[in-house]
């Protein structure tokens, strides 16, 4: 495996490679938080922008995952293409996007998801799916006529790598390890080759 000028660069051409031959959701990662009690915890979610400063995925912040990530600010995140057998995984410091770019993203999604974004108390005990329905139609009477506003608790986070691995599978489990890690200063990349 050749390395980039940079772990960005990289993903482009990886993900390039993944979005043509993944059968869906090439954009999906898991992400790990941390509860309060130091127990990880993982879900997966799908990326929804990424560049040099991070990777970006939208989430109700009222959710497991919304509050341990305010809390710990701290993530690491994994892609698994299987087509490719490929995996790539990071991890670094947690940010929040800014307003005006949670609200772009809002916007573009299609109607019901958003008010299905108002509906669900993502993580919280459900009673049944009754319940679920009567608070989607709740929000749709709410919101019959106009816009569909971005709910304050649904926002997106930006995770910040500080290593970026790349795997690549090769016979006989001498699988290809390359990692990225932020140089001294923070501003370039040093790169490592690792044992499988
Ligand atoms: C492929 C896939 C993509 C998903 N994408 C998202 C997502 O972008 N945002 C989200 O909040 N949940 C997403 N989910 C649901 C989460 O995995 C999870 O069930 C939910 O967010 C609650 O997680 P939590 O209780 O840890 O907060 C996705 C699930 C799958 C299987």
């Amino acid at each position: 495996m050749d390395a980039f000028a940079d772990p960005i660069s990289h993903f482009d051409a990886w993900f390039a490679e993944a979005r043509a031959s993944e059968p869906n959701d090439p954009n999906a990662m898991a992400v790990a938080s941390l509860d309060e009690t130091g127990l990880p915890n993982l879900r997966m979610v799908l990326m929804k922008a990424y560049d040099a400063e991070g990777l970006v995925f939208y989430t109700n912040f009222e959710s497991a995952k919304g509050r341990e990530l305010l809390g710990q600010r701290k993530a690491a995140a994994l892609f698994h293409w299987k087509s490719l057998r490929r995996q790539v995984r990071l991890r670094g410091a947690v940010s929040i996007v800014s307003d005006a770019e949670a609200d772009a993203y809002f916007a573009s999604r299609p109607r019901d998801s958003r008010i299905g974004a108002w509906a669900s108390a993502q993580s919280r005990p459900l009673q049944g799916r009754f319940e679920l329905e009567a608070a989607v139609a709740k929000y749709a009477a709410r919101f019959a006529i106009g816009e569909v506003p971005r709910p304050p608790h649904w926002s997106g986070f930006r995770i910040h790598p500080e290593t970026v691995e790349f795997w690549a599978d090769r016979p006989f489990r001498l699988h290809d390890r390359l990692v990225y890690r932020r140089d001294a200063d923070g501003t370039g990349w040093i790169t490592d080759r690792l044992y499988p």
